[in-house]
């Protein structure tokens, strides 16, 4: 990612917008699709596992995880709002001690993160320009379960995309959307010998869940 999409999620997700997300996740849990994600991973086997979550936000997916059983996780983000955010629950919730970590631009980081057997990337591929960077670097840490939360090509999404990325122009804010097309990001997870084994999908988002070995994934 350029320094400056980075520097224009830092600025997009700063403290206030990390706070207010933080008392929405306190009072009414995670959102809709994000509990979808959540449900299709714990079916798929998330007791006693490892999980990536890249770009968790104030971390709804990951408390998840840690309740339905996974054993620990990693967080990277390039909002370190969010990530302080994500910790202060983390604490709150008692298992501060079970994940680790890391800011910056996953891309950039992958190679210093170990496989895992879950890994989550939800709503984060739209605000990344380089999509096949993105997924083969989150793609190849999955040894099990690979979940996805990204927009669909809504004319809808399209214009308010194009609308919202002219507004930043124009407010000289360096952070941008991106709607990356479904064909695309499937045909990058699928290079990486990852199956869809679910796929849902809400007015505006795509919630998918890939398995590398699904037949053996079923009975866990
Ligand atoms: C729209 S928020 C979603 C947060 C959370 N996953 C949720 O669904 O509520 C996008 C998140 O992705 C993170 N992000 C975007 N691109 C990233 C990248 N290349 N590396 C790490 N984090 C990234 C942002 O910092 C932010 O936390």
């Amino acid at each position: 990612m350029s320094c400056t999409q980075c520097a224009g999620i830092a600025q997009e997700f700063d403290a206030r917008v990390a706070r207010r997300d933080l008392r929405r996740y306190r009072k009414r849990g995670a959102s809709k699709t994000t509990t979808w994600l959540l449900d299709m991973v714990v079916g798929e086997g998330a007791r006693g596992a490892t999980f990536l979550d890249v770009g968790g936000g104030v971390g709804a997916l990951q408390h998840g995880l840690v309740r339905a059983g996974a054993s620990a996780g990693i967080h990277v983000d390039a909002s370190p709002a969010y990530l302080a955010a994500a910790r202060e629950e983390a604490v709150r919730l008692g298992h501060a001690d079970r994940i680790r970590s890391f800011e910056g631009d996953f891309v950039t980081l992958a190679a210093e993160i170990e496989p895992v057997d879950v890994v989550t990337l939800d709503r984060v591929i739209c605000c990344y320009p380089d999509m096949d960077a993105l997924v083969d670097a989150s793609a190849s840490r999955a040894r099990r379960i690979y979940g996805l939360v990204f927009p669909r090509e809504r004319l809808l999404l399209r214009v308010g995309g194009r609308l919202l990325n002219l507004v930043q122009h124009i407010r000289r804010r360096p952070f941008n959307v991106y709607l990356h097309p479904l064909q695309a990001v499937e045909a990058q997870v699928e290079r990486h010998g990852l199956l869809k084994r679910f796929h849902r999908t809400s007015f505006l988002w795509h919630v998918q869940v890939y398995t590398r070995n699904p037949a053996r994934q079923r009975g866990t």
